[in-house]
């Protein structure tokens, strides 16, 4: 794992938005797989500025968002394809058409997560996948428990969650308890995964998904086992890092080459 430790949640967001910007340069067919919550929103604003000011073209990228509520409104402010159409495609030329979010609303789930699965695939793949990480170590909303080679399906979300997402829906019993998210193998076949996490409540899950142990019981501990995982955090979400220091002694090595 590349663990990057930055002053503040800004230069972290910055530095993620410049990974995400030169894949999107060197790929124009990228396909990009997006998180929602609140710690990519400053990353979204910077690859909106791009797209913009510096012409940043994403008229050939196809995106893949994480998950979805299941029965929730496409235009229900806490959805996710709201979230993500006012945070982030309503500021950039993607095509509508190569914007793909789990179906919350289908009638046959399994078929409408066999069907993301697929659409996946034919992408040819997600090249870099944005992931945050919730305070119980889920990504996607693959809980605790989870299996570690789950494909999209339905999870049925912890009371954890439910009450740390509660205040978009005006109270924990207005959250639903149902949702689509890809799975935590579909996640492994990113090319890149890059996660993102800032702020002291983070800390804790942050170090069991660094130095812990790869366990169902802290699902983002399953990105140890992948080819390149880039792991951005602040100093506040660091701060339970053993090894901290080393991760930041290697980035302040790192030959030109090899810097964002
Ligand atoms: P947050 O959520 O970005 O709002 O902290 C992260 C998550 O639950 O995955």
């Amino acid at each position: 794992m590349e663990i990057i430790i930055r002053p503040t949640s800004l230069e972290g967001s910055l530095l993620a938005a410049r990974i995400v910007a030169r894949t999107v340069r060197e790929k124009p067919h990228a396909v990009l797989g997006f998180a929602t919550g609140s710690t990519p929103l400053v990353l979204y604003q910077e690859l909106a500025r791009l797209h913009r000011e510096k012409g940043l073209d994403f008229g050939s990228v196809a995106a893949f968002n994480l998950d979805e509520y299941i029965g929730l409104p496409v235009d229900h402010p806490a959805s996710f394809h709201h979230y993500m159409r006012r945070n982030l495609f309503e500021h950039l030329n993607i095509r509508p058409e190569h914007v793909h979010i789990p179906d919350g609303l289908a009638a046959d789930i399994p078929a409408a997560c066999r069907k993301y699965e697929d659409e996946i695939r034919s992408a040819g793949g997600i090249d870099v996948q944005i992931l945050g990480i919730g305070t119980n170590g889920h990504i996607g909303f693959n809980e605790p428990s989870s299996s570690l080679a789950s494909r999209t399906r339905i999870k049925t979300l912890t009371r954890q969650t439910r009450l740390d997402n509660a205040a978009d829906f005006g109270g924990v019993e207005n959250v639903p308890p149902h949702v689509i998210t890809m799975g935590l193998g579909t996640i492994l076949e990113s090319r890149m995964c890059l996660l993102l996490a800032f702020g002291a409540k983070k800390a804790e899950a942050v170090s069991r998904m660094v130095e812990g142990p790869v366990t169902a019981s802290l699902p983002a501990s399953v990105l140890q086992l992948h080819p390149r995982s880039v792991i951005v955090l602040d100093r506040e979400a660091a701060a339970d890092l053993e090894r901290a220091e080393y991760y930041e002694w290697t980035n302040s090595q790192k030959p030109e080459w090899q810097k964002y």
